[in-house]
């Protein structure tokens, strides 16, 4: 069976791409990628101004993770030097450039193709820094400045969205009409990982990208709604951790996944393992193909105005005294949730209005919504 896709005109051996950043950011981290199986590589940015990194750069939160981590510290004949070296194997290879002109986008554009890349990523939203700021702000320069790049290369251009841009149909209508072939999105949000309220202090010396799983949510409704609002191919990027959550965004209509924070937190094998994962899931699950499951949940997304309300009202399925628990009673804003004589969870038909919370939060899944 085979897994292959095509984004843009290339053939992908399978939907599983590498995002741009450190994990990218020589060759031999591109390397690395490459051996682990993923069919597309994206550099980490790469601009006519190389960026020192501070330090540290890096921050966590629970399981949340922040970076103040603009773009490549390499200078472009740098990069030329370590493209030179990768083996490609079949992988694909595509750089991810900025500029601050339409004409150094153009030349940057021109510059990566001669190095060999297989397609462009435009980094135009990321959220660290101001560089991007004014982009967002006037989408007459976005037509200008993407089809700068259109114009000046024979390989496909794509431009990689933060979750504003993307929820723009304007900034879209315009990317659209300046030749460019697809989209990836989101980039990091802009976060805060804390403040040391003893000291009054930020944990972080200025906005940093928050990235992973808790972006996950966000990202998967900007798939679905890019679909409203854009012809142009989507690649999604954020919280894709592993096959499965790569399986929600081809089901809501991605056309590949890129993989950023999951390989910081898990390593390089974690590309591998998504690889295989999926492949097994495909096969196990009877689909030829990676586009007969491609967009397969759209069809169970309506909107708002189109949901008729149903009549419903939460039941116990199986007698509960954890009277060291009662989340269901705390979660309950009318008072439905109470304990009857025998001292078990019973729910007030005539108070509950089927909100849906107590069954959501029950640890033991004890009570469901049925019809009145
Ligand atoms: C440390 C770090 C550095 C990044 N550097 C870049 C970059 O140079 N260019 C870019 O377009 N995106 C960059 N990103 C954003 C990722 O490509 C990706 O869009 C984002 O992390 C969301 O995906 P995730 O939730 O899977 O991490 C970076 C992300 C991280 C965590
Ligand atoms: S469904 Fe909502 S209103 Fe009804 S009992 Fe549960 S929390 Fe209360
Ligand atoms: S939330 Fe669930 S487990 Fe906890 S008291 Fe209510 S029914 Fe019992």
């Amino acid at each position: 069976m085979s897994h292959t896709i095509d984004l843009m005109g290339l053939q992908l051996k399978n939907p599983i791409m590498t995002a741009s950043g450190p994990w990218a950011g020589d060759a031999v981290g591109i390397q690395r990628c490459i051996d682990a199986g993923a069919a597309a590589v994206i550099t980490e940015t790469i601009s006519l101004e190389a960026k020192q990194r501070i330090s540290p750069r890096l921050f966590c939160d629970d399981d949340g993770l922040f970076n103040t981590m603009l773009y490549s510290n390499m200078h472009l004949e740098e990069w030329e030097e370590e493209l030179s070296t990768i083996d490609r194997k079949d992988a694909k290879l595509i750089c991810s450039i900025w500029g601050s002109t339409a004409s150094e986008i153009a030349y940057l554009s021109k510059k990566v193709e001669h190095m060999g890349a297989d397609a462009i990523e435009i980094s135009i939203s990321a959220p660290i820094g101001s560089r991007n700021l004014r982009m967002l702000r006037h989408s007459c320069d976005i037509q200008e400045f993407m089809g700068a790049a259109v114009k000046a290369v024979d390989i496909p251009v794509m431009v990689k969205l933060s979750y504003e841009a993307a929820s723009s149909p304007n900034f879209l209508r315009e990317l659209e009409l300046s030749g460019i072939r697809a989209v990836s999105a989101i980039d990091a949000l802009k976060g805060l990982a804390g403040v040391d309220i003893e000291n009054q202090r930020s944990l972080m010396p200025t906005y940093g990208g928050y990235t992973g799983q808790h972006i996950r949510p966000v990202s998967l409704a900007t798939t679905a709604a890019l679909h409203q609002y854009t012809p142009l191919q989507v690649v999604s990027s954020g919280g894709v951790l592993d096959h499965e959550t790569a399986i929600e965004f081809l089901m809501l209509g991605a056309t590949a996944v890129q993989l950023a924070s999951a390989i910081l937190c898990s390593g390089y094998g974690i590309i591998t393992e998504i690889v295989r994962n999926l492949e097994h899931w495909l096969t196990e699950h009877g689909y030829s193909s990676v586009d007969t499951l491609r967009g397969t949940a759209l069809r169970s997304l309506r909107a708002f105005e189109d949901i008729v309300p149903r009549s419903l009202c939460a039941s116990v399925n199986e007698k509960c005294r954890r009277t060291e628990c009662l989340i269901c009673a705390q979660s309950c804003l009318q008072d439905a949730v109470y304990l009857d004589e025998a001292g078990t969870i019973a729910i007030d038909p005539d108070r509950c209005d089927g909100c849906g919370l107590c069954v959501e939060r029950c640890p033991h899944g004890l009570l469901t919504l049925e019809w009145r």
